[in-house]
């Protein structure tokens, strides 16, 4: 299998995922066929400026995401990916996923440049909370100063965390090998992330069902969903259980 050769060759291999490899968790994707962006607007939920004009809307989708999160259970991805990483075969997951699955299957170094659905922050002063189930009130209310509370993902027009951005930045360019698990590639500036360990001469592996921003530039191409390709690379490594 050239993808575990280029695992065990690499000096230094980092994993950079989307919501393809949560998608066998039962969360649903974004785009590409069963999206979430194929039934709601983007601009009317995952905005600051739908926030400001319906927070009980947004929040109402939100709980609705959350209470998929807490029931959803990493899949063999996660657990692969994991499992790599405790072999010393992975250095890091970048991911743009919120729902904090790699760490539930075992990931230590994850750098999360969306934030976190299970987070959520006040609108008003430094109140920060961890979510053990979806919120009682909807719009849930700053304990401390009475504040709207958000959830503490980024949204589009924000910024990345700058602290995370830039940890992803440093790994990259540590990277030789880079393998992108389940994403479109579509949104900056996570996507130009692997595109970087490509710029300094390493390579890529690209695992995704359908063609996307990475097709064609790839070392390894591997056109299925995740679990099916980290079966047999934990065999062939030694690392299936
Ligand atoms: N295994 C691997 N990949 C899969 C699977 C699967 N079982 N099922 C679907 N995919 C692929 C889809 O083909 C698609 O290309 O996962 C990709 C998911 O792409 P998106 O839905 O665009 O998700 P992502 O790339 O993570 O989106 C980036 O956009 O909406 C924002 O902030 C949000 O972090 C998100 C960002």
């Amino acid at each position: 299998m050239e993808a575990a050769r280029l695992l065990r060759s690499s000096r230094y291999a980092i994993v950079f995922t989307g919501a393809g490899v949560s998608a066998e968790s039962g969360i649903p994707t974004f785009r590409g066929s069963g999206g979430l962006w194929r039934r709601y607007r983007p601009e009317d939920l995952a905005t600051p400026e739908a926030f400001q004009r319906d927070p009980e809307l947004v929040w109402k989708w939100y709980s609705w995401r959350i209470r998929m999160v807490l029931e959803a259970e990493p899949n063999l991805a996660h657990k692969a990916i994991a499992r790599l990483e405790e072999a010393g075969l992975v250095k890091a997951v970048i991911t743009q996923n919120v729902d904090g699955l790699h760490r539930r299957a075992g990931s230590r170094n994850v750098i999360e440049l969306h934030g976190s659905i299970l987070r959520v922050r006040c609108t008003r002063c430094s109140y920060r909370s961890i979510l053990a189930r979806e919120p009682g009130d909807i719009p849930p209310r700053c304990p401390m100063c009475g504040g709207l509370l958000r959830p503490d993902v980024v949204w589009f027009g924000e910024t990345l965390p700058l602290g995370e951005l830039e940890k992803a930045w440093n790994e990259a360019a540590k990277a030789d090998l880079v393998m992108v698990v389940g994403t479109s590639g579509v949104v900056e500036p996570a996507a130009s992330i692997p595109l970087a360990v490509l710029s300094h001469g390493g390579s890529m592996i690209n695992v995704n069902p359908e063609p996307n921003r990475y097709t064609g530039l790839a070392d390894v191409e591997a056109r299925m969903v995740a679990t099916r390709f980290f079966r047999p690379l934990l065999r062939e490594l030694g690392l299936a259980r």
